[in-house]
């Protein structure tokens, strides 16, 4: 079975890759679908996103990543996938993605979400800090894959 991990990924944190890295385990194939939060501002452009999560997941042969922009139902009708991932992190994302899932389950009966705990040691991490954090000269290494290092810290310092 095909799973689809949609998200921001802006940019993809060690958080975001243990998921796909356990759920890699779990089903035949993941779909990392980079997906339009329209309540956010991307600091990373489609093309850089698509890019970073390609090199950071690219050790896992069952894993590719796609893009879309409109409902992740009509993006898993399209494609024939009736399996959404989502990570949980801490209690108060519980409430956002309930209402998420109820929703899409509303407008898509036959599409399922498949809740994943997030790994302990990243249940504190989100994309918005680790750029928050790129700009105090803070260690990032066990914060995002090596890939993203270089990229993150130029954008920051293009922006000084
Ligand atoms: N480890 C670490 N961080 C994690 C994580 C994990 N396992 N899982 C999520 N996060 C972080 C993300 O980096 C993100 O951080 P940010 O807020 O600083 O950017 C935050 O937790 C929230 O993640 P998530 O809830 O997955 O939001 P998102 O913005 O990454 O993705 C979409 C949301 C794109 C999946 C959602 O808006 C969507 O489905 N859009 C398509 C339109 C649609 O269908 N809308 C109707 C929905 S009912």
């Amino acid at each position: 079975m095909v799973a689809v991990y949609p998200g921001s990924f802006d940019p993809i944190t060690c958080g975001h890759l243990d998921i796909i890295e356990r759920a890699s385990r779990i089903f035949d194939e993941v779909v990392i679908l980079c997906a339009v939060n329209p309540s956010k501002t991307s600091m990373f452009s489609l093309e850089e996103k698509q890019r970073l999560i390609t090199e950071a997941a690219g050790h896992l042969p069952n894993v590719r990543v796609d893009h879309f922009t409109g409902l992740l139902v009509d993006y898993m009708h399209a494609n024939g996938f009736r399996v959404a991932i989502k990570g949980l992190r801490v209690i108060s994302d519980f409430e956002y993605e309930l209402q998420m899932a109820l929703m899409n389950k509303r407008l898509a009966e036959d599409i399922e979400t498949f809740f994943m705990m997030s790994g302990s040691e990243h249940l504190f991490l989100s994309s918005s800090l680790v750029k928050e954090l790129a700009g105090f000269d803070t260690p990032l290494d066990a914060l995002v894959p090596p890939c993203v290092v270089g990229p993150l810290l130029e954008k920051i310092n293009s922006k000084r």
